[in-house]
């Protein structure tokens, strides 16, 4: 155990940390030393303490933890700079709240409810693999990874199919991590475009209700109708920021992992464990922030209450203390217990729903394709929030 500032000082809340692959090894070496980082105020306003190994990481998040969401989960949130969703969306909300939220959401994100949506996704992997195939270089982070996990979201939403290209669109370009405009729009308007899309959809479920998300929530008279468009809007970036760079991480495994494809085809490789290493490997979701609500000591170092700590959780998915070579992607890998879904209470409700896209998409892939060539290394996304891809351009030959 140790209390250090290995990374000199530096604002860990720093986007322009992260778009190298030498993040890796700074958060392997803070994992190994079980580091506490403490980062100035700075891209947070009150300044926050850092977490990296995978004992930290899943202590601050345990269930009896004395540590909330409630303020935020996300570095830029504390006491004193609450998130004004806290206590109405559901990952930013805790007891009674949190729990009726998970009840009334879960059905539709279920084990069941997932293996329904497979056909959606083999539709759409077949539908996108059919241009990529096409010879020409093909960037999977904009054309398989981000559109995806969109089309399922708006099966799970209830999106009217007359509307799915326009909101497919709309949330490729909001969570794509590109700066560029889109039909005139920035990123940010892309995304409020989808919020009042929401509360025209929500009008129409209040007239004529059917069996999807909307309904549901709208079918609750607790929540207003500012709630059920949180809500909606949890799953929407549940669903996409995260997803799309698990799914575009599962073809740069493929193109780089030797004999993953031909393992996958031939039965040697087992699809399930190599879907959990894709989840260890790309860990896509990069920190959750937590505020302490009781004294509490962490790595040896006492915290008062309304502390924000923050877990790193692709530092703690290779911590070396838990996953022997850990940069390596080791397609049998067991066991595999990494936190990509974090843990405890607010453990991500979509968690078999992501396995299943990942799932379909590999199967679809080893089945259609007889090679992935990466045409050059990936760009990573200047983000925070995500670990993710902002391009990946490979080129496909097919079987
Ligand atoms: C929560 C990661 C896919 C919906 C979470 C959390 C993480 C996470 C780390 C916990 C946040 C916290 O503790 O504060 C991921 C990753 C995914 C993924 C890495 C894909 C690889 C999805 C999908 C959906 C979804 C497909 C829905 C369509 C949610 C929801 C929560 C959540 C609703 C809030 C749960 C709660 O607060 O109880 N996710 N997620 N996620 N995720 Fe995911």
């Amino acid at each position: 155990m140790r209390t250090t500032k290995t990374v000199d000082e530096a604002d860990l809340g720093d986007p322009d940390l992260y778009t190298t692959p030498d993040r890796h090894a700074r958060w392997r070496a803070l994992a190994a030393e079980d580091a506490m980082v403490w980062s100035d105020p700075g891209s947070s306003p009150a300044g926050f303490w850092s977490v990296f190994s995978h004992r930290a990481c899943a202590a601050v998040l345990a269930p009896s933890a004395p540590f909330t969401s409630e303020y935020g989960m996300m570095i830029g949130f504390d006491r004193d700079h609450p998130d004004t969703s806290g206590g109405r969306m559901m990952v930013v909300s805790e007891q009674e709240q949190h729990r009726e939220l998970r009840r009334l959401v879960g059905p539709l994100l279920s084990r069941a409810a997932a293996r329904e949506l497979a056909e959606r996704v083999r539709t759409e992997v077949s539908g996108v693999l059919d241009q990529a195939l096409d010879g020409e270089v093909c960037d999977v982070a904009a054309a398989i990874g981000s559109r995806i996990p969109a089309a399922v979201v708006c099966d799970i939403l209830g999106v009217p199919a007359e509307d799915q290209d326009m909101l497919i669109e709309l949330t490729q370009h909001a969570f794509g991590g590109a700066d560029e405009q889109f039909d005139g729009m920035t990123p940010r308007q892309a995304h409020t475009e989808i919020l009042v899309y929401f509360d025209e959809l929500i009008s129409a479920r209040r007239k004529r209700s059917g069996s999807d998300l909307v309904s549901t929530l709208v079918a609750d008279d607790r929540l207003t109708t500012d709630d059920v468009i949180l809500n909606c809007d949890n799953v929407l970036i549940g669903g996409n920021e995260t997803t799309r760079h698990a799914i575009t991480g599962a073809v740069h495994a493929l193109a780089t992992v030797p004999g993953l494809l031909t393992g996958l085809r031939d039965g040697s490789a087992d699809i399930d464990t190599v879907v959990e290493e894709v989840l260890r490997w790309t860990s896509p979701a990069m920190h959750v922030l937590r505020v302490t609500t009781g004294e509490v000591t962490i790595n040896g170092r006492h915290l008062p209450p309304g502390t924000p700590v923050v877990a790193w959780l692709p530092a703690a998915n290779r911590d070396p203390a838990e996953f022997d070579d850990p940069d390596t992607f080791r397609p049998g890998r067991k066991p595999n217990r990494h936190i990509t879904f974090g843990h405890g209470v607010h453990h991500c409700l979509g968690s078999a729903l992501a396995r299943i896209e990942l799932s379909v998409v590999l199967r679809a892939l080893a089945e259609r394709i007889s090679r992935v060539e990466l045409v050059k290394e990936p760009a990573w996304l200047r983000a925070i929030v995500v670990q993710g891809y902002r391009e990946l351009p490979v080129r496909f030959t097919g079987r």
